[in-house]
């Protein structure tokens, strides 16, 4: 693993690690100097495409779209989330990892589960693949959205999870809408870093939807805070433009040819 991972690694109990997402060049080039990581999520499927899951994100479009961001990073490490029945066995993960790794100059892919996809992590890490775990609520598959680990055999199943993806060589985990303790008692439990979406301060980082923090994606769900309201600022702009349109005020001389 080259320096960016070992960085990373080296945050662990010392600072916090962040992560945002990117779909595409322009914002990927503004959040790359403030994040460790960023991450080309599926989560693109319902946020731009409206698609009622993420299970509906095919390997063409996370291509893209990560093509895109890769022109837009220099410093983060890229991680790009491999969709939904792109890896239902090792060799299909595989031969689907290298792809996305060669056309996108990504870093590392991300999976979703644990114990249920031990031989696909660990064909791909065998195959120097760098992976990034994805533990908690696992959007590809997920039955409902609620918080995992209130139940004492949910606790201790994904427990051991993120143990074994931590044994296997995965270089973090992103933890999703985990609860609190539990999400404690994974971090100090494992070797890697855990990235948090919903499981509280006691991760090693957090992770957010980019188009959410900035008030760009208006959804309401309790893990989003929303540090900005773009979409007011976008308004506001659009509005002068229209105005100055109309009033004959734009395009001015020095706009002109
Ligand atoms: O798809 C995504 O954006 C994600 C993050 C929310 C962790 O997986």
């Amino acid at each position: 693993m080259n320096n960016k991972f070992s960085k990373i690694l080296k945050k662990k109990n010392r600072s916090k690690i962040i992560c945002l997402t990117a779909y595409s060049k322009n914002i990927a080039q503004i959040i790359d100097r403030h994040c460790d990581i960023v991450l080309v999520g599926d989560s693109l499927g319902s946020v731009l495409y409206n698609y009622k899951s993420t299970r509906s994100v095919t390997l063409d479009i996370m291509i893209e779209h990560s093509k895109s961001v890769r022109m837009g990073i220099k410093k983060s490490l890229m991680v790009v989330d491999m969709p939904h029945n792109t890896y239902r066995n090792s060799s299909e993960a595989l031969r689907n990892a290298k792809v996305i790794i060669s056309k996108t100059k990504c870093d590392a892919v991300k999976l979703e589960g644990g114990k249920k996809i031990y031989n696909i992590v660990k064909t791909l890490i065998k195959n120097k693949i760098p992976v990034m775990g994805h533990l908690g609520i696992l959007p590809q598959s997920a039955k409902n959205f609620k918080a995992k680990g209130k139940k004492t055999i949910e606790r201790n199943n994904l427990l051991k999870d993120a143990k074994i993806l931590d044994e296997l060589g995965v270089f973090s985990i992103v933890l999703e809408c985990v609860e609190s303790s539990l999400a404690k008692e994974i971090t100090k439990n494992i070797k890697i870093p855990t990235i948090g979406i919903g499981a509280s301060v006691y991760c090693d980082g957090q992770v957010l939807v980019t188009d959410d923090l900035i008030g760009l994606n208006l959804i309401k769900v309790r893990f989003v805070k929303k540090f900005a309201n773009i979409t007011k600022q976008i308004n506001n702009a659009i509005i002068k433009f229209k105005n100055e349109v109309k009033n004959k005020k734009f395009p001015k001389k020095i706009n002109s040819y």
